[in-house]
C-alpha cells in the first residue's frame, strides 16, 4: 500500500503561487527537543532551505521569499546572531554554483548594510553572478521589517517632494508599492510559516494584503519537499476573491 500521499498529488502548473514567501521558524525548538544548542537548529533550518529552493524551482515557482532574519532579530544573544551570519556566509557561498546552474536570480530584501562586510561581500558576488538568470528569484529578506521598509520608503517620498521631483497628488498605493524592498516584484501570493505560530512578525505587512496564508506545526528544519507539495495543492483550491464575491457564482449569476 502506497504511504506518501504527495505521490497521489498532481498540481496545476497554471495555478501555482507566482510569489511565495516562507517564515521559516521554529529552528530553535526543533534543537531544543533534541537537547541541542539553538545553533544546531539553524545548521539543519540551512539544509530545509537548500531542499526547498531545489523543490520551488523544480515546481516552477516564479520568485521565493525567504524570511531568514528580521530586524528584531539583531536583539537575540550575540553569539547566536554570529552563528547565523556565518551560516549565511556559508550557503551564500556554497550555493553559488547551483544557483547559477538553475538560472536563480539571487535578490536581499531589508537593511543589507547592516550585515557584516564579509557577508555583504559574498552576497554582492553572488548577486551579481546570477544577475541575468531568469527562471526563479531566490529573494532573502535580510535584517528585514516590515516597518523599516515602510518608514524607509516614507522617507524616500518625503525627500522627493521636498526636491521637487514628487508633487503629494501623486502618491499613490503603486508609488509606495514602488519604494518597497520588494518594488519589482508582486505581491506574494501564498506565505507559509512553520513552527505554529499565528502572527506575521513583521513580514510583508504591506505585501500581505491578499495573500494566502498556510501555518504548519512542523519546525522548519523538518519541513519536508513532500509537505511542501500538499501545501501547494491546499493553495490551488482556495477560492481568492480579493473582496469581490467567488467567481462561479459571479459567472452563475
Ligand atoms: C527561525 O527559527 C530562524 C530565525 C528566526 C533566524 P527560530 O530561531 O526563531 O526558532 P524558534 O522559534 O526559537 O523555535
Ligand atoms: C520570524 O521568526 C523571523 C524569521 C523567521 C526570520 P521569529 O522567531 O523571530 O518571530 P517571533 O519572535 O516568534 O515572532
Ligand atoms: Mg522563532
Amino acid at each position: 500500500m502506497k504511504s506518501n500521499s504527495t505521490q497521489d498529488v498532481t498540481l496545476n502548473p497554471e495555478k501555482l503561487p507566482f510569489h511565495l514567501a516562507i517564515i521559516m521558524d521554529g529552528n530553535g525548538r526543533w534543537a531544543k527537543k533534541r537537547l541541542m544548542n539553538r545553533v544546531k537548529g539553524h545548521e539543519q533550518g540551512s539544509q530545509t532551505v537548500r531542499s526547498i529552493v531545489t523543490a520551488a524551482r523544480e515546481l516552477g515557482i516564479g520568485v521565493l521569499t525567504l524570511y531568514a532574519f528580521s530586524t528584531e532579530n539583531w536583539a537575540r544573544p550575540k553569539l547566536e546572531v554570529k552563528a547565523l551570519m556565518m551560516l549565511l556566509k556559508k550557503f551564500i557561498i556554497s550555493e553559488r554554483e547551483k544557483l547559477s546552474k538553475n538560472h536563480i536570480r539571487l535578490n536581499i530584501i531589508g537593511q543589507k548594510h547592516r550585515l557584516p562586510p564579509d557577508v555583504q561581500k559574498e552576497i554582492d558576488i553572488t548577486m551579481a553572478l546570477t544577475k541575468n538568470n531568469d527562471k526563479m528569484v531566490l529573494n532573502l529578506a535580510l535584517s528585514y521589517g516590515s516597518r523599516e521598509e515602510i518608514t524607509n520608503a516614507v522617507k524616500q517620498i518625503v525627500q522627493k517632494i521636498e526636491s521637487k521631483d514628487l508633487n503629494p497628488e501623486d502618491i499613490s498605493q503603486d508609488l509606495i508599492s514602488n519604494h518597497l524592498y520588494t518594488k519589482a516584484i508582486p505581491d506574494p501570493d501564498l506565505i507559509i510559516r512553520t513552527s505554529g505560530e499565528y502572527r506575521l512578525s513583521n513580514f510583508l505587512l504591506w505585501q500581505a494584503a491578499y495573500s494566502e496564508i498556510y501555518i504548519t506545526d512542523t519546525l522548519w528544519p523538518d519541513f519536508s519537499k513532500d509537505e511542501f507539495i500538499e501545501i501547494l495543492n491546499n493553495f490551488q483550491n482556495r477560492d481568492r476573491r480579493f473582496g469581490k464575491v467567488s467567481c462561479s457564482i459571479s459567472k452563475d449569476g
